[in-house]
């Protein structure tokens, strides 16, 4: 399988094949004598040093460039928190543009997917989350990254901002591997929720981004949210629903196979993913992670910005009982906001907004409208909603019972 590597996409490379013979060294730490497994998965990365060493050089696309002076410009630390939650920030913008310094630290970690069936799998993480941080900005601002892989990854990773302009989302300036952290400035010229994720080169970029390596990135105009006549739209909170798709090896008699290590499910996940049938699909990391104890929170009255992200598949998500008032559904808020959905989309490779307000109290199911990846496969979330109950919306004039003649 190894053997039939082909990059679809230009890969960077100002570092030689010599960097992934330290890479092979990273990987074999776990132990002297290595397992079938860990023997495969050594020998992707040595096709995939040869093959990227063979691809052009995206160095070479920054030489000679003007520097530019961003030094008049105030900057800011944005401190990133996990899902369903997002950085504090103004909806209007109070200054005018401004550096936003945001640290990324990977994080290779066996996480649990399923608890009732011991699923798990070695993820991909930005911050140690999935999906990673939602980094949030305003148009016309800079985004400063610090990407850090400490010294206790196994693998190279990158990241390519659906919301950045040129060198594959950044993706061709920020590899690093274990033990190397990279700076990259991007200017965030198009308002709109987007999508984070690695994409390392050739089969690792599906790999990672079906091992929970993506996040989202929401920049709003400065001047905040507009309906379709440009009246100003505004919301009490933002819920961050990170939706994932698992392809989970099994064994014959279909349990879910374990690992030792980040990467030893390398060849048993590409062939999983051949078939392009998940295992799982499920928001935020696990199934259940948006239900009980994680349930999202609101009040009646209250108006949620609900931000989806998918970096892989296509999705439907519908909210059952309420709806999206407004809704950004390809994610740009340079366009005016649709109304009154039932369902709306969201491309694989994209993040969407859409703003409820809520009218009635009790538990409302945030899923995807292919109800057996809702239900089946993982991909429900609730809402749990105080207030009081409106009887001109709904009333219940009859309780279930016998049926009268
Ligand atoms: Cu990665």
């Amino acid at each position: 399988m190894t053997n039939k590597f082909k990059s679809p996409l230009p890969l960077p490379s100002r570092r030689d094949v010599l960097k992934y013979a330290g890479l092979a060294g990273a990987a074999s730490v776990v132990g002297a004598t290595a397992t079938p497994t860990q023997a495969k998965y050594r020998h992707a990365h040595k096709v995939l040093g040869r093959s990227k060493a063979l691809l052009p050089v995206a160095d070479s696309v920054t030489v000679n460039a003007p520097e530019v002076d961003l030094s008049h410009l105030p900057r800011v630390t944005q401190e990133l928190v996990a899902p369903p939650f997002v950085p504090a920030h103004d909806q209007v913008a109070s200054t005018g543009p401004r550096v936003v310094e945001v640290r990324l630290e990977i994080e290779e970690k066996l996480m649990v997917v399923d608890e009732d069936t011991g699923a798990e799998v070695w993820a991909l993480t930005y911050g140690g989350s999935v999906p990673g941080p939602m980094i949030i900005c305003h148009e016309g601002d800079y985004v400063e990254v610090t990407l850090v892989n400490p010294p206790t990854s196994v693998m190279e990773h990158n990241v390519d901002f659906h919301a950045s302009t040129g060198a594959l989302g950044g993706g061709g300036l920020t590899h690093v591997y274990p033990g190397e952290e990279v700076v990259l400035r991007w200017k965030a010229t198009k308002p709109g929720t987007f999508v984070y994720h690695c994409a390392p080169g050739g089969e690792m970029i599906p790999y990672h981004i079906c091992h929970g390596m993506n996040g989202a990135v929401m920049v709003l105009p400065r001047d905040g949210l507009k309906d379709g006549e440009g009246n100003p739209l505004s919301y009490d909170k933002v819920v961050y629903i990170g939706e994932q798709d698992y392809y989970l090896p099994m064994d014959e008699d279909g349990n879910f196979k374990t690992y030792e290590f980040a990467g030893g499910d390398y060849s048993d996940s590409l062939a999983a993913m051949r078939g392009l049938v998940p295992t799982h699909v499920v928001f935020n990391g696990a199934v259940g992670a948006l239900t009980g104890e994680g349930a999202l929170k609101a009040k009646v009255g209250e108006t949620v910005l609900m931000v989806h992200t998918q970096a892989n598949r296509d999705s439907r998500p519908h909210l059952i009982g309420g709806h999206a008032d407004f809704l950004w559904e390809g994610g740009s808020f340079s366009d005016a906001p649709m109304t009154g959905f039932e369902t709306w989309f969201i491309r694989g490779g994209a993040a969407g907004a859409a703003m409820y307000t809520f009218k009635q109290p009790g538990v409302y199911a945030y899923v995807t409208h292919n109800l057996i990846e809702a239900v089946l496969l993982g991909a429900t979330g609730h809402f749990v909603v105080e207030g009081q109950w409106d009887n001109d919306l709904m009333a219940q004039l009859k309780e279930p019972g016998p049926i009268s003649t």
